[in-house]
This record gives structure tokens, C-alpha cells and sequence, in this order.
């Protein structure tokens, strides 16, 4: 049991707190699952880019996938070994692809006719040879919130089938690329299998029709996606989650890629915000919290759901009530209609399954400073990032002031 009270106490809110074994638990349990099979696992640094968290994973064996430079920095901080790094990411600019190549990553993943020029010509500036994988477009329906569904020709990443494989002719033919993975993400916060495995299907057949032309991967990159519990959504399992794409490469032997983000850490993270008023207008229940949506973006952005515990309030009654920000925006809720007991100035709120996409969404909006983050691990806890300050938010503009 989390003293989420002796947390709040010590380290202030709103805050951040991760539960480090369970991210362990999740690595290894999806890791197991690709058993028998050359598989990494890549995290997705994006989900969670604290330096601590990329080090833990970093610490199990874990590779990472990154979609700019500063995460690729982040990882190569955090201790990943850079044949473990991936590059994703829609619009990479020519610094980023320069410093991808000179740091010799395991590849850059493509993701358009116009990028894999730009990587031809960078790696021949620089006299290197740029492992490069591209990412296809399957076409298929993930069934997720449209915001965070990728894989449809309506979605602007990756190449359709046959661009893929005109790249791909081209980049054989290239002294400066290698090409050596194929990559498809369609969506993430999956739920169904169907549309993953149908996605890997096509992909597959897509390598084979590539061995025929003497076109030979090694990495075979299904993205992230994986979904997670935060209501009672019915979550695939590691192991048929595996199964599904190690049943689509019958006689081919790939390297299997998996960037899983929100599977690893969602569900380690609890973001803690104290009560500060209670009011209610003619309709409506409000409890105003010192939390935010420059916090926890997921409620404002995707009307996302997150289970709220009120700490020690368990036996009275609850009514409905919007819990909402000071931030001033209407859209700026963790909940709407939410049941909750009766609240007072100082009540402790835990939102769970804020691990992923929780603070690395945070802004300064309103010239509030981030909170802090607290990992917990074996029993112990430890900061793994102080709060901001106000001198923190103000110390890129100061030396502008009276210019
Ligand atoms: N690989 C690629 C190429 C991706 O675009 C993503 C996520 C991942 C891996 C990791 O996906 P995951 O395993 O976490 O589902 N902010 C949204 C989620 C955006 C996901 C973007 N791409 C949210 O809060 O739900």
C-alpha cells in the first residue's frame, strides 16, 4: 500500500509518483511473452521521459524509440546503448538526422520519399552509411480515439504499400543507406487484436515480396500500442498480444521491435492534488483542486477517464462532481460528473493510471510551475525531479527584460 498522505505531506502537491516495480512487472511480463524470439523492446520515451524512469528501463535490457533528438539525448543520458535507439517521428529536421547518424543509432525510421532524400544526402555529407527502416501506413481501423489513431491513409504518418517498396529499391541501390527494418504503428491505447494482427499481416507479406527482390530486413518494428486499464476496458493480454504477431512471419527470421509506452508506465503513476474549495453553482458540484490541465492534459485534450480515489473519505456518500483546475480555461477538468464524498480544504485526490503521457504533457500555462516527480522502488522512495520555481519559468526571459 502507497501512503499517498505521507507523499502529499513530505514532497507538496500536485506531484507525481511512480511505482517503479510495476514498471518492472509490465517489461518483463511483455518481454516473457516474445520468449523464443530475438525480440527488443524499445520503450517509448515519450510516455514518460524523466531520466529516472529511462534509466530504469535502461537497467531491465530495454531499447528505446524516440521522435526527436532531445529524446535520443535523453536515452543515451539515461544509459540505452545506442544500438538500441530508434528514431521515429514525422518531420525530422537535418540537425537531427545529422546528429542520429554521427551517434550511430540502431536506425532512423522513415517516413516519407522526401526524408529518405534528406537521410541519402546527410549520411553522404557525412560519409556514413544510415541504417534506415520505413514506416508503413497498413491502412487499417485500430478502433481508438481518432487523436491517437496512425494507421489510416487519413493519418499523416508513414508510406502507403508502394512507395514503401520504390524506397526500398532505392535505398538498396543507395551507397549510403542500409536498409534494415520496416516499421507500422496504427494507433495506440489498443484494445482488439484484429486490427494489429491484420496490420502485421500485410507488413509481413510486404517482406516477403521484398526477399523476392533480394531485399533482406533484419527488424521487424510493430510499434507501440498496447492498451491499458483505466476504466474497464478489457486489455489484450502480453502473450496474445505476441502470439498474434509472431503468428504473422511464418519462415521469415526478423528481429522482433516492440515500442511499448503507455503499457509500461501508465499504470505506475498516480498524480496527487490536494482539495483546495468546494462550490456548487444552481447545476453543478464543483471541487477545485490544486491540480490542473497544465498537469494532466489527458481529461482536457481526449475527454480521457481517470479513476479518482479520495484518500481516508471512503464510508460517506458520494454525489457527482466536476473536479477541476485553477488554470483559467474551461475545458481545464481531470473529471466531469465524477462521484465523491463530501470534500474539505486539504483532502487528498490520487488519480490513477497517470504514469503515461501524464507530465511529459505538461505545459507552464499560467506561469505554473511542473511538479515534481517521486519514484517508488523496494520500498524506498526518491525525488527524481524537484519542482519548478518561479525563477525556473522566468529564467530564459530575464536577461531580455529592459533590452
Ligand atoms: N511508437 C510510435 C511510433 C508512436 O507514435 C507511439 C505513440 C508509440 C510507439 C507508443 O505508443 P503507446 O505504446 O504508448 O500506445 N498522448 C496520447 C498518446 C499518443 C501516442 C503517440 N504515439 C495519450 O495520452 O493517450
Amino acid at each position: 500500500m502507497i501512503d499517498f498522505r505521507e507523499l502529499a505531506d513530505k514532497y507538496k502537491t500536485p506531484l507525481y509518483v511512480y511505482d517503479f516495480d510495476y514498471m518492472t512487472q509490465q517489461y518483463e511480463a511483455l518481454k516473457e511473452a516474445f520468449r523464443g524470439r530475438k525480440s527488443i523492446l524499445a520503450y517509448a520515451v515519450k510516455a514518460n521521459s524523466n531520466l529516472s524512469v529511462v534509466k530504469h528501463f535502461a537497467d531491465l535490457g530495454s531499447g528505446a524509440d524516440c521522435v526527436s533528438i532531445g529524446e535520443v539525448r535523453r536515452a543515451f543520458l539515461a544509459g540505452i546503448p545506442s544500438y538500441r535507439i530508434i528514431f521515429s517521428g514525422v518531420g525530422k529536421n537535418d540537425d537531427e538526422i545529422r546528429e542520429a547518424i554521427e551517434r550511430d543509432i540502431l536506425y532512423i525510421n522513415v517516413e516519407s520519399e522526401a526524408e529518405l532524400n534528406r537521410v541519402e544526402l546527410i549520411a553522404k555529407e557525412l560519409d556514413a552509411v544510415c541504417r534506415i527502416s520505413i514506416r508503413v501506413n497498413p491502412n487499417i481501423d485500430p478502433k481508438t480515439h481518432p487523436y491517437i489513431s496512425t494507421g489510416l491513409h487519413g493519418n499523416k504518418f508513414g508510406v502507403d504499400i508502394n512507395s514503401a517498396k520504390r524506397m526500398y529499391i532505392f535505398a538498396k541501390n543507395s551507397d549510403a543507406l542500409d536498409p534494415v527494418g520496416i516499421h507500422f504503428h496504427i494507433g495506440s491505447q489498443l484494445t482488439e487484436l484484429d486490427p494489429i494482427r491484420e496490420a502485421a499481416e500485410i507488413v509481413a507479406d510486404m517482406i516477403r515480396s521484398l526477399e523476392a527482390i533480394d531485399i533482406e530486413l533484419k527488424f521487424f518494428d510493430v510499434g507501440g500500442g498496447l492498451g491499458v486499464k483505466y476504466k474497464d476496458e478489457v486489455t489484450i493480454a502480453p502473450y496474445d498480444y505476441a502470439q498474434a504477431i509472431l503468428g504473422t512471419l511464418t519462415g521469415l527470421d526478423l528481429t522482433v521491435i516492440c515500442e511499448p509506452g503507455r503499457f509500461m508506465t501508465a499504470n505506475a503513476g498516480y498524480f496527487l492534488t490536494k482539495v483546495l474549495y468546494e462550490k456548487e453553482n444552481q447545476e453543478k458540484r464543483f471541487v477545485i483542486v490544486d491540480g490542473a490541465m497544465n498537469d494532466l492534459l489527458r481529461p482536457s485534450l481526449y475527454n480521457a477517464y481517470h479513476k479518482i480515489e479520495a484518500i481516508n473519505k471512503s464510508d460517506e456518500q458520494p454525489t457527482q462532481a466536476d473536479v477541476v483546475g485553477p488554470v483559467c480555461e474551461s475545458g481545464d477538468f481531470l473529471a466531469k460528473d465524477y462521484p465523491l464524498p463530501p470534500l474539505e480544504h486539504n483532502d487528498l485526490l490520487v488519480v490513477h493510471s497517470a504514469g503515461a503521457y501524464g507530465f511529459g504533457m505538461g505545459s507552464n500555462y499560467n506561469t505554473r510551475g511542473r511538479s515534481a516527480e517521486v519514484a517508488l522502488e523496494n520500498g524506498a522512495e526518491r525525488l527524481i525531479r524537484r519542482r519548478e520555481t518561479f525563477d525556473d519559468l522566468v529564467a530564459l526571459e530575464l536577461e531580455y527584460l529592459n533590452k
